[in-house]
Parts: C-alpha cells; sequence; structure tokens
C-alpha cells in the first residue's frame, strides 16, 4: 500500500531566491536567522540532510560527506508571488502566473458597492488594519450602525468583522459566501476571512468561529488528479482550506503544529493508499509574522523532537517529503513573508539515501513525484525526478560486485576487485580486473563492466558497486574507484550516478558521482571548446 506524507513546515524558507530584491526581500534567510537562536536544535533534520542541501551554506568544499538518509533538494518557486496559497498549489502542480490581487488602499468602490447590495449593510474601514486593533477602533461604531468591518492586510485577503451578538456567525458566513463570488478575476483575494468578535469596548475580543473562504485552484492539481485516480488525499491542518477542499477526500483542521503531528501520526497508523498532506503553521503565524527568531527555533526543535517517531511509524511503501511554501525571515524589519527557496527531503524505504539533488526549477516538481510514485499521469506543471531517487537494491548490487571479484585475474598485485554495473532499464553488468605481466594493458573491474555494458547497447546508468581488496576473503576497506574510472563513469554516468563500495552485501557506502568526481572534465567541455573555436 503506498502512500506519501508531506508536511510543510510553514515559512521555512533556506534563502534568498535570486529575484528576491523584486519583493524586498534581498538578503531574507529564515533558516540562516533562525540558526544564530541558541533554541536552535535540528538534530534530525541533519541527520535527514538538511545542511547537505544546496546552498545551506554548512557544507564547506573537501570536508567528508556523512552519511545521511534522505535525498535532497533546494526548491525554486516558479509562480509570481511569496504567500501560502500559491506555494501550496505550487507544490500541487499549479504554477501562478500572476499573485493574488493585494489592496494596500483598501478595495475598489465597485467591489464595495457589490457588497453593500448583498448583504444589505454599509461598510467601515476598508485599510489594511491589525486585526485587533480593528474591532477596537471600528467595534463601537458597528455595534451602533450594524455596518461591517471590512479591512485586509499586506496578504491577499478581504476580512470582515462583526460582534456575534449583532451578527450571528452563521450570518456572517452567509456574507463572506457572497464576499467570495464577487472576488473573482482581478478582485480574486487568496482568501475572504469571517473574523467573529464578542465582548463590548474597548475590551473586544475575537472568537475561535473565524472561518476561511478560499479561492479555488482555477486549474486541476495533484489532489484532484490522485482523487480521480481512486486514491485517498487526507488533509491536515489548513490544506483543506488553501484548497477550497478541491480534490481532498478527507480533513482534519489542527489546534496548533503539535496536533498537526498528532493526527499526522494517526493517519500513518491507519491504512490508506494515497496522500497525507500536512500543513504546519505556527512557524509562520506564531513566530515568522511576529519577528520572534527564538520561538521560531524552539517551534523547530519541537518538530524536529518528533521526527524519529514519524520516521518509526512509517512503512515499507511509505515516503515522507518535508518542504516549504515561501519564507519569513525573522531577522528582517519585514514582518511578511519572503522570497526564499525551500527546501525539500525525501526519506523512505521507496527512495535513495543520502543523495542532494541540487537545485530544482519548481516547486511542482514534489507534485510530479507524487503522481510519478502513485503511476498516475503527469497532467499538471512539474518534472518528476522519482526515476533519479528510486531505491536501488543496494544489497543485490554490493553482492553481485562481491560474486564477480571471484572471477579476478589479477596475478600480479593480488589484489582483487569486482565491480557490478546497474544499466536504466534494470540489467546488470559484472566486471573483474584484467592484469597483464607488462602491467600498462591492465584493465579496472570497473572498465570492463563498462566496456561490456556500453558493447552491448547500454547507455544510461543508475549505479555501480565496488568491492576491491588483498586476495582472499571480504575486502577489508571500501575499494574506491580509480582516477580512470571515475573519468569513464562521468563520460557516461550524470552526477547523481550512485556509487557502492562495498565489504559485504550488507556493509557499503553510497556517494554519488558528483562527490567523487567533482568538476570533472566532461564531453560538455569539448562542445565548449568547439564552438568558442568557431566563432
Ligand atoms: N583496480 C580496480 O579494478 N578498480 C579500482 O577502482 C582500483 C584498482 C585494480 C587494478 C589492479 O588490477 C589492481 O586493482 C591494483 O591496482
Amino acid at each position: 500500500m503506498k502512500r506519501i506524507f508531506i508536511i510543510v513546515l510553514d515559512s521555512f524558507g533556506i534563502g534568498e531566491m535570486p529575484d528576491a530584491a523584486d519583493y524586498g526581500d534581498q538578503g531574507a534567510n529564515t533558516l540562516g536567522a533562525v540558526k544564530k537562536s541558541p533554541a536552535f536544535r535540528m538534530e534530525n533534520m541533519k541527520r535527514l540532510g538538511l545542511f547537505q542541501i544546496e546552498g545551506t551554506g554548512c557544507r564547506e568544499a573537501g570536508t567528508p560527506v556523512p552519511a545521511f538518509w534522505g535525498a535532497v533538494a533546494r526548491m525554486k518557486e516558479q509562480s509570481r508571488g511569496k504567500d501560502t496559497t500559491i506555494g501550496h498549489w505550487e507544490i500541487s502542480g499549479l504554477v501562478s502566473e500572476k499573485p493574488l490581487p493585494v489592496f494596500p488602499e483598501g478595495f475598489p468602490e465597485e467591489l464595495l458597492e457589490q457588497l453593500r447590495k448583498r448583504t444589505g449593510r454599509g461598510i467601515l474601514c476598508n485599510r489594511p488594519y491589525s486585526g485587533t486593533e480593528v474591532i477596537r477602533d471600528y467595534g463601537r461604531e458597528h455595534l451602533e450602525t450594524g455596518d461591517l468591518i471590512v479591512y485586509t492586510s499586506a496578504d491577499s485577503v478581504l476580512q470582515i468583522a462583526a460582534h456575534e451578538e449583532l451578527v450571528p456567525p452563521e450570518q456572517l458566513y452567509a456574507y463572506c459566501r457572497a464576499a467570495r463570488e464577487i472576488c473573482r478575476g482581478s478582485w480574486g483575494v487568496g482568501r475572504v476571512i469571517a473574523r467573529p468578535f464578542i465582548g463590548s469596548w474597548p475590551d473586544f475580543t475575537r472568537t475561535a468561529n473565524r472561518h476561511d473562504f478560499s479561492l479555488e485552484p482555477p486549474a486541476p492539481t495533484m489532489l484532484e488528479l490522485l482523487k480521480e485516480a481512486g486514491k485517498e488525499v487526507i488533509a491536515v491542518g489548513k490544506i483543506n482550506d488553501i484548497f477550497a477542499g478541491k480534490g481532498i477526500t478527507e480533513a482534519v483542521r489542527t489546534k496548533n503544529n503539535k496536533e498537526g503531528i498528532d493526527r499526522t501520526l494517526e493517519y500513518m497508523k491507519k491504512d490508506f493508499e494515497g496522500l497525507c498532506f500536512v500543513n504546519l503553521v505556527d512557524f509562520d503565524m506564531l513566530y515568522g509574522h511576529r519577528n520572534d527568531r527564538d520561538g521560531y527555533a524552539e517551534a523547530l526543535a519541537y518538530f524536529d523532537s518528533r521526527l524519529p517517531e514519524l520516521e518509526a511509524a512509517m512503512r515499507e511503501e511509505d515516503i515522507l517529503m518535508i518542504t516549504a511554501d515561501h519564507g519569513c525571515d525573522p531577522d528582517t524589519p519585514s514582518t511578511d513573508h519572503s522570497r526564499e527557496y525551500t527546501p525539500l527531503i525525501i526519506a523512505g524505504k521507496p527512495c535513495l539515501k543520502g543523495i542532494s539533488l541540487g537545485t530544482r526549477s519548481s516547486f511542482a516538481d514534489i507534485a510530479a513525484i507524487v503522481l510519478d510514485y502513485f503511476g498516475v499521469k503527469i497532467k499538471c506543471a512539474g518534472t518528476s525526478f522519482y526515476p533519479q531517487i528510486r531505491a536501488l537494491d543496494g544489497e543485490g548490487l554490493a553482492k553481485a560486485a562481491l560474486a564477480a571479484r571471484e572471477k579476478a585475474y589479477a596475478p600480479y598485485s593480488r589484489f582483487c576487485v569486482g565491480a557490478a554495473l546497474l544499466a536504466e532499464d534494470g540489467r546488470v553488468y559484472t566486471g573483474c580486473n584484467v592484469e597483464n605481466a607488462a602491467y600498462t594493458p591492465s584493465i579496472c573491474a570497473e572498465r570492463t563492466a563498462f566496456a561490456k555494458a556500453v558493447s552491448e547497447g547500454a547507455r544510461r546508468f543508475r549505479a555501480i558497486a565496488i568491492a576491491g581488496g588483498p586476495e582472499g576473503g571480504l575486502p577489508s576497506g571500501y575499494c574506491a574507484p580509480c582516477g580512470v574510472c571515475r573519468q569513464v563513469m562521468a563520460e557516461f554516468c550524470g552526477p547523481d550516478f550512485a556509487v557502492i563500495m562495498a565489504r559485504s552485501g550488507r556493509d557499503w557506502q553510497l556517494r554519488t558521482l558528483k562527490e567523487l568526481f567533482p568538476e570533472s572534465f566532461g564531453p560538455e567541455n569539448l562542445e565548449e571548446k568547439r564552438e568558442e573555436g568557431c566563432k
């Protein structure tokens, strides 16, 4: 039973995007800011590869690569925008060319006129305002006149506040539904929000009857594609609101991050096939927007402390993805979101461990991987890199290399090496070292395997296992490929090509070609030279 759990750490950006300045966010780096807090502790995320992600700046060149567990990438937002809705839509395969509209000067008169007509009430305020201040400043007038308090914020929202004794919540929701119908096209705000309050001036307080009316995603997302394919799509936290319920088969709301994690764990214990999509909003709502760096760091440390529980509850065919929807750097003067890259950590038995996939051009690649994993046609934005991270049978490949080593012809060095090369189509080509009395014509095990494979027509490869050591018994160390063999690998294999250095079926280390052979010379260098030469 295949399941994917996506956990969005709301606003956990990992550094400015190249166009951050267009959004007033030059230099923003949410991770960079919270890392400075004494409360920052993310040992489990570190183990899963957080700091192996490109640009996190924590892996100094030349330092050994620690074994880590996930497949990781840095994600770029392709949409124009930096809000929750646009970010989650892109994660789900919907790229927005335009940001959702904001109304820093208040809403246009034509819009207000329609709203007055539909509700039969007048309108107060109509400006960006703090939610607590707006009821203090307009609450009395609202009670005297019956007019609605309509306000906005830096986000794409239209909010309507009303006293529960004057306008019962159900009535307020009906007004908001009317506003939702009015707010389309160029007025299509991300959310219309009902903000009921109680009490008397100056002690008005907002109640828990807040309700969001979201804009429907304008094109199909992975959620709908999954639902159509008969999979479960479970929404935890505010995911249901973000998608206006579209493509969701089951939803639970949550009060805070703790409850979000608890609910996710409960779903991990249930049987279902499909996606469980979780948003943990405290990072953004309670800490990012309030520029509370320590609070943010503590909330991350709490999430991190519960990661082992989530990992332990995962089953054979489960994949866990941890990502974010935008940034919200608590160290910048702005309390608004920031235009940042986000992290992606993918963990689980079906996926390769310890692989860093650079920077992906869109959050939508997440949608593509999800659909690819479930075998559902990718009819949304995004490119799947699931084929690159699909788990390898490392044990099987290591054993094949050890068996090939038995055939090694190494009477001169008495150093016996075996290799097993896995082609893209699943075929395995083995090889051993073949020495010669003249020494120089000696061939390494890896190149024997490549020569066999290429001469049989194979050109694309996923991995190679190498087992080498002095004659007899199992190798005592991890035999790394020689420089010439690395060059041959670079000829046929991409940077994520996996090199497994095996001592036994169970004991091996995995490195990517990029790690073993950075800044290498390849066919592309010749192309450059040729082009230059022609000029
Ligand atoms: N050898 C390999 O087959 N692969 C390697 O990656 C390292 C070296 C062989 C070549 C030679 O026959 C023997 O090991 C000692 O260098």
